[in-house]
């Protein structure tokens, strides 16, 4: 979704600025654009397409600028074009703004503000917020006041940032339910949707929260809360490494990321508390009433609670119920007192989850997130949170994310079943040592490449592919088909196996590669016979197992459940190389966008 950086400060800004939207880049966007300030007067300079085609336009002379704006949309309101592209300004021109977010009333504000006189050039929603501004401007008030003003007319998901050369040196912004973040630097102060922004210059980082109006000098940064009283928020210390945000000599973010999955998961189990009564905040007499946990996430955040409903209800022997955020809110639930609600989400601001979490917490659920972004919108909201320590993830498909949402689910399974009495302290120790392991085992996963890239070169021309599992290999199957789908465009399914007999087995033929997920397990023969029903029909089948059988790609050995934390990797390889020999654009691909940060 669309991306905002804004710079103040004693700095040239525009280059840090277009630096800053590439970072933020893996958002998605269709278009760019940006305003600088330069003797009290906005030069806005917009493109369509990539953040390059914007950077070539950008004047030698307009490079000195010490204060701007910049941005990259993903069309909502009004298709890509130069039109329709931020920042947007008011019919002076003295006044430019940027925004993320949807302004739900535009249609009725825009009316008005028609008849009132102002020329409209886009289609966006977003203008009518710098024409708002420029009428209140007028009223005499100065800029900050005006804007506050404004803000309080808007009805829907706003982040903004605006400048105005009548009030030279001042750059003011606004958060409602889309991200924003200010990053500090000894010489002055950024703004972003996201800290991969300014991550080169700085790691102290402010997250302001719904309501917040703000406006910033070079010298200074004041806060007002949503009762416009000026407030103080904390200053964050990010631990993520600069080189993180970087390829480091790989060809896309994403093959990088899966290579960094043994120190995320390290990072990860490093820092859950080492006394398992506390591991994850909860104190030990809630653990103990839990009496079920609710699961609601999206996309591959969601994949990975399906798999950890059957490591949880296993370990801990009670019930889990997973929902997808975006439809959790049309179920009437009547939640059930004592169990946990659990937020899983990498980036913590995408908003169906943060949805559902509020309904939750309105009904009385306690709310532990899960989340990678310290001081994200997700965490600011939950009664209790654990982080995965994935450092930032670019690609749009999400990899390490999920190995890391994994290893804490799995961690939070085990200390649930021993709090809860259904293990013992010895079994606990055992399984968690297992755990332990986890990063070592995938070092030797990644050691499949080659052997999953050569599989990949066979079938990457297939018309549409297939992946089975059973029990928590079941929603990896799931994942399986998803990456498959965001990175190459190609048809992937996943299904249960025993499920394909049902019906889907309709879809196999010689043409369809079928990824079979097989760990040792008492499900192991089952899993073989279904592998048999799709070769009768002449399917090719891959099978990912831990048994160490000939032609099959073996991975580490572990229990079962451990198992798709081990097994992922492969699913993420054999994506990323049929995307790769399609020749698609793996880390920011079509449609997409890494935080989805409208309903
Ligand atoms: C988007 C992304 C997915 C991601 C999902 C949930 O749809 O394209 O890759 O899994 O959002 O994101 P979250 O940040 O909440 O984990």
């Amino acid at each position: 979704m669309c991306g905002i950086v804004g710079y103040c400060g004693k700095e040239h800004c525009a280059n840090l600025l277009i630096e800053g939207l590439k970072k933020l880049e893996y958002r998605g966007y269709d278009s760019a654009g940006i305003a600088l300030e330069e003797n009290n007067k906005i030069v806005v300079v917009k493109a369509v397409g990539q953040v390059k085609n914007l950077e070539n336009l950008i004047k030698k002379s307009d490079k000195k600028a010490v204060l701007g704006i910049a941005h990259t949309r993903w069309a909502t309101h009004g298709k890509p074009s130069l039109q329709n592209s931020h920042p947007h300004t008011d019919c002076s021109g003295d006044i430019a703004l940027v925004h993320n977010g949807i302004i739900e009333n535009f249609l009725e504000l825009k009316k008005e503000l028609l008849k009132r006189g102002h020329k409209f050039k886009s289609e966006t929603d977003t203008e009518v917020i710098a024409h708002l501004l420029e009428e209140e401007y007028k009223k005499g008030k100065d800029f900050f006041t005006a804007f506050q003003k404004v803000t309080r007319k808007l009805k829907g998901a706003f982040a903004i940032a605006a400048l105005n050369s009548k009030e030279p040196g001042v750059m003011v912004a606004a958060k409602k339910q889309s991200p924003l973040v200010a990053g500090i630097t000894n010489k002055g102060f950024f703004l972003a949707s996201d800290i991969p922004a300014f991550l080169k210059h700085t790691n102290k980082a402010i997250f302001f929260e719904d309501g917040d109006t703000v406006k910033i000098t070079p010298k200074s940064i004041e806060i007002y809360n949503a009762d416009f009283r000026k407030i103080t928020r904390k200053v964050h210390t990010i631990s993520w490494d600069i080189s993180a945000a970087e390829k480091g000599g790989f060809k896309h973010f994403m093959i990088k990321e899966i290579f960094d999955e043994p120190q995320a998961v390290k990072d990860t189990l490093q820092t859950l508390p080492p006394d398992i009564t506390k591991a994850f905040s909860l104190p030990l007499k809630e653990a103990k009433k839990i009496e079920g946990v609710y699961i609601v996430a999206c996309g591959t955040a969601y994949h990975a609670a399906l798999v950890a409903r059957y490591i949880i209800e296993h370990f801990a022997k009670i019930p889990v119920e997973v929902e997808m955020a975006s439809e959790f809110k049309y179920r009437p639930i009547h939640f059930k007192k004592n169990w946990l609600f659990i937020a899983v989400s990498q980036s913590g601001e995408t908003a169906d989850t943060l949805a559902a979490l509020k309904n939750a917490k309105a009904d009385g659920l306690k709310v532990l997130s899960i989340c990678n972004v310290v001081g994200s919108a997700i965490v600011r909201e939950s009664d209790y949170s654990v982080f995965t320590h994935c450092g930032p993830e670019i690609s749009v498909a999400s990899t390490k994310a999920f190995t890391c949402q994994l290893t804490v689910l799995y961690a939070l399974a085990l200390q649930l079943a021993y709090v809860q009495g259904a293990i013992t302290k010895a079994e606990f120790e055992d399984l968690y040592q297992e755990l332990l392991t986890l990063p070592e085992l995938l070092k030797q996963t990644l050691k499949l490449e080659n052997e999953v890239k050569k599989i990949a070169a066979k079938v990457y021309k297939s018309p549409s592919f297939v992946f089975i599992g059973r029990n928590a290999s079941f929603p990896l199957a799931l994942e399986g088909a998803l990456k498959l789908k965001e990175i190459s465009y190609e048809h992937a399914e996943g299904f249960a196996a025993g499920e394909i007999k049902h019906g889907p087995i309709a879809i196999i033929d010689k043409d369809v590669p079928v990824v079979a997920l097989a760990p040792k397990s008492d499900l192991y023969e089952k899993m073989l016979s279904s592998c048999q029903e799709v070769a009768a029909r002449g399917a090719k089948i891959i099978i990912i197992t831990n048994t160490s059988v000939k032609n099959a790609l073996d991975v580490p050995y572990t229990n079962e459940y451990l198992f798709p934390l081990v097994a992922a990797t492969v699913l993420q390889f054999y994506a990323y190389h049929i995307a790769n020999f399609l020749g698609r654009e793996i880390d920011k691909p079509r449609n997409l966008a890494k935080s989805v940060t409208v309903e």
